[in-house]
């Protein structure tokens, strides 16, 4: 196996030592340190090619930014254009472009009435948090087991944390705040409080314990796969903000876009107090949005200086991503929702077929779809939460899977229960030719 892996990827591997002479661990972001360990040249549409020359049907889409597919042709066109106008980053006073995209977003989204731009989904998370702490004059925050939001220290916290370290489910309560980075202050994690998803009861446990600024969840936990919000509890949510007076933060950064131009919160028909997007919002272009009710998103521009929210950043709505940004929405308004159906229709023959397989095959798994977002479960049922999960889904099986599948040239992120994510550029064939070498790999590992 050894010698099959230096074959058929001799060239990432020897750029991969290259790059560890000068990048810590070789990689710019520790989420892409995975086995195996391949280096990508060329990304078009559904496809990927790697150093090596061995193309791949990409299921990972770069954990999700590329709906349209990688390098879009309206997208390119759009960035192309930009470039060529020799629009630049001027840094000083605000521009066409930027109003453009502000209106595109607060028109589709109705929980935004106004919006802000930042760089990175964290960037924007970490925002949102501290907008809401100086509107509450309140620090505590409470956050999903399972979810996830960024790399800064409000939510670098409990996300696919073994049940033995986290403990065992609880509910009503809270859980410990396990860091997943060093160097996050001690007197900080006390601010931040993990409960279950699906949980109201801890909510208001929370809420009775401590003085709470901010709930912050993805609608969907689509970091550890598509663990979906049972009927009413996202309008429990907003109820229990409502209640106790915190600020209720929809972390939309995956689901927005993806699932519907109007995010999840549309289609949920609750309508949080701030929401954060990014990825899908300009299909692979680093810009992300902060938005929501004006009467607070005004708090960063703050008549009194003690009470303005800083909120600044050098490549902040840089025209490059702006201009990708403005094209990706128009490219989905585009035919009456021609993205949407198309996707839909891909993911329910994903979906089918899977279910096909898994039963001829007789293997215990459920499979997990939102739209264009699935994730398949070596488990009986679709998990409620990340304890449900971790007690019950196989993680080995489900690596080796993904493994066997990169052999066979479906790229399936290699770790357990990342999202696959189809895009507008698959097409019925590619979905057809993935679901068979998805029924060879799991006969190679069952045999
Ligand atoms: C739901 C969610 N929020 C926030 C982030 C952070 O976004 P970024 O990686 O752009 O900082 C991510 C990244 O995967 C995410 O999935």
């Amino acid at each position: 196996m050894q010698t099959d892996v230096l074959a058929v990827h001799a060239k990432s591997l020897a750029i991969l030592k290259h790059n560890r002479r000068f990048i810590p661990g070789g990689v710019v972001s520790v989420n892409r340190a995975v086995q195996p360990e391949i280096v990508f040249v060329k990304g078009q549409g559904a496809y990927l090619w790697d150093a090596d020359g061995n193309k791949y049907i990409d299921y990972h889409a770069a954990f999700a930014p590329h709906f349209l597919g990688h390098n879009d042709p309206y997208v390119t066109d759009a960035v192309v254009s930009v470039l060529r106008r020799s629009a630049s980053l001027y840094g000083a006073g605000t521009t066409e472009l930027e109003g453009q995209l502000a209106e595109l977003i607060c028109q589709q989204i109705p929980a935004v009435e106004a919006v802000q731009f930042l760089n990175t989904g964290s960037e924007a998370t970490s925002q949102a948090i501290r907008l809401a702490r100086a509107v509450t004059g309140r620090d505590h925050i409470m956050v999903m087991q399972g979810g996830y939001n960024g790399w800064h220290d409000d939510v670098s916290c409990n996300l696919m944390t073994p049940l033995n370290v986290v403990g065992q489910r609880l509910s009503p309560g809270e859980y410990p705040y396990i860091p997943i980075s060093a160097g996050i202050p001690r007197d900080h994690q006390k601010l931040v409080h993990p409960i279950n998803f699906n949980d109201l009861a801890s909510v208001d446990y929370v809420c009775e314990k401590y003085s709470v600024a901010a709930l912050i969840t993805e609608p969907i936990l689509q970091n550890i796969g598509i663990v979906k919000p049972e009927a009413g509890y996202l309008k429990g949510l907003r109820r229990l903000a409502d209640r106790h007076g915190f600020i209720l933060i929809f972390d939309e950064v995956k689901t927005g876009f993806r699932h519907g131009i109007g995010g999840y919160a549309k289609i949920a028909g609750v309508v949080p107090d701030l929401v954060v997007l990014g990825k899908a919002v300009a299909n692979g272009y680093p810009i992300a949005a902060l938005g929501g009710k004006s009467e607070l998103m005004n708090w960063f521009v703050h008549p009194e200086p003690s009470k303005r929210v800083l909120l600044a950043g050098t490549y902040n709505a840089h025209p490059v991503p702006t201009a990708a940004a403005i094209a990706t929405i128009e490219r989905l308004l585009m035919n009456d929702g021609e993205v949407y159906r198309h996707v839909e229709s891909l993911g329910q023959q994903m979906q089918e077929g899977l279910e096909e397989t898994l039963r001829a095959l007789r293997i215990k798994a459920v499979v997990a779809r939102q739209g264009s977002a699935f994730c398949v479960y070596f488990m009986d049922h679709c998990p409620k939460d990340w304890h449900d999960l971790a007690a019950h889904h196989d993680f080995a099986f489900d690596e080796d899977v993904r493994r066997k599948l990169i052999d066979l040239g479906i790229y399936f992120f290699p770790l357990a229960t990342k999202q696959c994510s189809i895009s507008f550029a698959h097409t019925p064939q590619d979905i057809a030719t993935t679901l068979e070498q998805i029924k060879c790999a799991l006969k190679l590992i069952l045999r």
